[in-house]
């Protein structure tokens, strides 16, 4: 089929590389493939203001809210000296949980990052969403930018570099939990972001900034050129210090052109690299650097409150996960859409 037989009548069945498309809602609960239990994750909400359904996502700034962690007291205070800070005792009261939780519960905080404004976002903004989707994004780029596996713009350097501030801000101010594992997307634009939110803090020596790539953490593959990833090879050469995943492709085998990922097939295999993480993973504190589709989907298999982050934006979450034995939840996975595309360059949208 040539492209240009594709008649157009809409521009918008498949979601944006960053997620902006709604996505139908999925099962609570999504089965471990290969096993006779099975992982239930819920948000205790309470704790920080993006899991409070009065806070709004838009106006939102985790850099003046100590990262949305509210002003409140937990039952295990009086175990603690009173002068601590909020995160000091929040690491206190999460510590307890988990002391007390038994074999098959356990609890994590993730800090998940979205990563700073990419030339695609610049890009889709500068096309306007329609033609975005169904023109600029199927190509690498235009005749003066680049934005196939895009790097991030200076703007989403300054984002980041406004993160890597605001954390070692609180690691002075609040002492808080950092990172005890890292994670992050294959896609360029978290793998650079990361590499600048970390870079240089005051980390314990036994917890350094050594962040392992993991190929479910990537955007919604969406078909746009922007979250088609490079090889295997590119990523070690281009951050050394990084860990990459067993079993990870030297090329990315799951981007096909003009296909688009629909969010139950996202969804599950968010729950996979989660079932993946809290299986292998002892540590309590983990960082995930990844993408607003992704984190969105993350966030609905966690049962957190939809809450979409800007470029550059951090949030926490207190998660409790139980194994449970049997009776695995079944789900199926869903075709993906075809994008459709325009016959003819479509214009810029004009000024208002
Ligand atoms: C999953 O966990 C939540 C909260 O602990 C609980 O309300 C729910 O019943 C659990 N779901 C199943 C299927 O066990
Ligand atoms: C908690 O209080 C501190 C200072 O008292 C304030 O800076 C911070 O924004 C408050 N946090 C929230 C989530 O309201
Ligand atoms: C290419 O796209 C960028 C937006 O990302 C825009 O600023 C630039 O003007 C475009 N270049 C051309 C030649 O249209
Ligand atoms: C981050 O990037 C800088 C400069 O590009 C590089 O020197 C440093 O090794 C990187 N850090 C890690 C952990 O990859």
């Amino acid at each position: 089929m040539q492209l240009s037989s594709i008649l157009v009548v809409a521009c918008t069945l498949v979601a944006t590389c960053e997620g902006a498309a709604p996505r139908p809602t999925l099962p609570a609960v999504l089965p471990r493939t290969n096993s006779e239990e099975w992982i239930n994750y819920t948000t205790l909400t309470g704790f920080f203001a993006q899991d409070d359904p009065a806070t709004v996502p838009g106006t939102f700034d985790y850099t003046t809210t100590n990262f949305g962690l509210l002003n409140r007291t937990y039952p295990t205070d009086d175990e603690v000296d009173p002068s601590w800070t909020q995160w000091q005792k929040f690491e206190h009261y999460v510590w307890r949980l988990n002391r007390g939780s038994g074999r098959f519960v356990q609890y994590k905080v993730l800090y998940m990052g979205r990563h700073g404004e990419g030339y695609h976002n610049a890009a889709e903004t500068y096309y306007g969403t329609p033609a975005w989707n169904c023109y600029w994004s199927l190509q690498d780029g235009n005749s003066t930018t680049t934005w196939a596996d895009a790097r991030i713009t200076p703007n989403g350097v300054a984002q980041a570099v406004k993160a890597n501030a605001f954390w070692a801000s609180r690691i002075k101010l609040q002492k808080i939990p950092v990172p005890e594992t890292y994670y992050t997307s294959p896609l360029t634009r978290c793998l650079q972001t990361a590499n600048i939110t970390f870079f240089g803090l005051d980390l314990p020596s036994r917890q350094p900034f050594v962040p392992t790539v993991k190929e479910f953490f990537r955007e919604g593959i969406s078909g746009h050129t922007c979250d088609r990833r490079g090889t295997k090879t590119y990523i070690h050469d281009s951050y050394p210090g990084y860990k990459i995943e067993e079993g990870f492709s030297e090329t990315d085998l799951l981007w096909k052109p003009l296909q688009g990922e629909v969010s139950a097939d996202q969804d599950i295999r968010s729950k996979k690299v989660l079932d993946d993480v809290f299986g292998s993973d002892d540590s309590t504190y983990i960082s995930i650097t990844s993408h607003s589709g992704e984190i969105a989907s993350i966030l609905r298999v966690l049962g957190h409150q939809a809450f979409s982050l800007s470029t550059g934006a951090v949030i926490p979450v207190l998660v409790k996960a139980e194994t449970i034995q049997g009776n695995i939840p079944t789900t199926t996975t869903l075709p993906w859409t075809t994008i459709s595309t325009c016959s003819t360059i479509p214009p810029l949208p004009t000024a208002t």
